[in-house]
């Protein structure tokens, strides 16, 4: 397989997790580099459901390699959490088929402090964020006082580091009493010490993949438009969720990437705080009803809405994406009409793309286009002409007003509920 950059186009949970497993099968590597456990990542592998959470996709496929790069921030206990669920269920997880950049940032417990008291914080804004850390860590890895993996390793430069930046916490943080530097370096290097085997220089190490001749998938966490640059900001995470976020956030020359995927839901939803012109209540209570559309990593119920051209435009144009794969086509199987999302109204104005400031984004109304629904189960479709009609047209149209041709169709969670075109 080419080396390929998968993305979510939309804000996260757009199904990567099922689209990585089922493509990891004609790559050799599997490479995250950005984001970190704010993500969860679903597979489900026979009759069993795995949620991934900082591990790619790719493990579940004994030996592929699978790469945690420098770009991802990494909370190492919830890392040892994530590899000993793992090894209960009989997933093999070694030095062999993990490696973990030496130059990640790690999350500390103070980043999460900071990262809930934010969300709670007067005068600020509500960003409704997973509160694992995720923007604190980000902060300090930009603002040059974040701790590394590479850190971790080397005890006596790990205390002093980590002594230095409890010294620098707010006064109410101290003030909690949550914050002992010899506790959480205790806590932390017991972590380092079990995933020293782990541990590499995984930009040389990705260079040798490539230089072999071995193909790498990279994927993606979050989606478009929670991209920091690129995303509905503020309401975003605090990383490049772009293709762009692939190259930086495992150290390869963009030269290097042969293609990119991106995934789209067949609708579209949203967890969290900030503005969703094409949101739908009713759609909502019906996803909710039928049991779909709960968060992976939080629990929390995703706001749900029509599938927006307008949001998936712009994806194709910032991350330069080649094809889509579509999930829960299925999702839609009952309804008599489908809604599909081509422009924004702006008090009087037709966007094509979307706006820049948040306050217009709130003020955008989704200008809508009707298809007849198919009412039939693609649940058991395993090929693009067996698809209802109607089904295909839907599909061909979203594709058509994205700006980006169909690759896959999924039609349930399962691995082989994948319609490849
Ligand atoms: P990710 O964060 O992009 O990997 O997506 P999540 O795993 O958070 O959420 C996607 C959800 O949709 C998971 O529960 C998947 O098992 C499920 N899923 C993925 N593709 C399909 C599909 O085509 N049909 C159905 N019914 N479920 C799907
Ligand atoms: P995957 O990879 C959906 C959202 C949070 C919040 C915002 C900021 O599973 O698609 P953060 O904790 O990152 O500071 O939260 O981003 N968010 C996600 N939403 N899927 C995700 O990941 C997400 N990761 C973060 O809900 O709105
Ligand atoms: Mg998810």
């Amino acid at each position: 397989m080419a080396n390929t950059i998968l993305i979510g186009a939309q804000w996260g949970d757009e199904g990567k997790g099922k689209v990585i497993d089922f493509l990891t099968e004609e790559a050799d590597v599997v490479v995250r580099g950005q984001g970190g456990n704010n993500a969860g990542h679903t597979v489900i592998v026979g009759t069993e459901k795995f949620t991934l959470h900082l591990i790619p996709s790719g493990i579940m496929h004994p030996g592929k390699r699978c790469v945690i790069g420098n770009g991802v921030v990494l909370d190492p206990v919830a890392l040892l959490k994530e590899i000993d669920g793992l090894l209960a269920r009989g997933v093999a997880v070694t030095g062999e088929n993990l490696q973990v950049s030496e130059t990640a940032h790690l999350v500390m417990p103070y980043h999460r402090w900071l990262d809930a008291r934010r969300e709670t914080g007067e005068g600020g804004v509500k960003i409704g964020t997973t509160k694992r850390g995720i923007g604190p860590t980000y902060g300090d890895k930009i603002a040059r006082v974040g701790l590394r993996v590479c850190d971790l390793m080397r005890p006596e430069i790990f205390q002093k580091k980590l002594a230095a930046r409890i010294a620098d916490l707010p006064e109410e943080a101290l003030a909690t009493g949550e914050f002992d530097a010899a506790t959480i370096a205790a806590e932390y290097l017991a972590a380092g010490e079990r995933l020293k085997p782990f541990v590499a220089n995984t930009v040389l190490s990705l260079d040798a993949v490539r230089k072999a001749g071995s193909s790498m998938l990279f994927e993606g966490a979050q989606g478009t438009f929670l991209d920091i640059d690129h995303g509905t900001y503020p309401y975003v995470t605090s990383s490049n969720t772009t293709a762009g976020g692939a190259t930086t956030g495992c150290g390869i020359g963009p030269q290097r990437m042969d293609r990119v995927v991106a995934v789209a839901k067949a609708y579209t939803t949203r967890v969290g705080e900030g503005p969703f012109p094409a949101e739908d209540q009713a759609l909502s209570d019906r996803f909710h009803g039928m049991g779909r559309e709960f968060g992976s990593t939080t629990g929390r119920a995703r706001r749900c809405g029509w599938f927006d051209t307008v949001m998936t435009r712009f994806a194709v144009v910032v991350s330069g994406v080649d094809t889509l794969a579509v999930t829960n086509l299925d999702g839609l199987d009952d309804l008599a009409e489908v809604k599909i999302c081509v422009a924004y109204d702006l008090h009087g104005t037709r966007l094509e793309m979307p706006p820049a400031c948040i306050e217009d984004w709130a003020d955008c109304t989704p200008v809508f286009e009707t298809l007849p629904g198919w009412q039939t189960s693609t649940e058991a479709v395993r090929h693009y002409d067996a698809l209802p009609e109607n089904a295909r047209r839907y599909v061909e149209r979203i594709c058509e007003l994205s700006g980006a041709p169909p690759f896959l169709v999924s039609v349930g969670p399962a691995r082989d509920a994948t319609i490849r075109l």
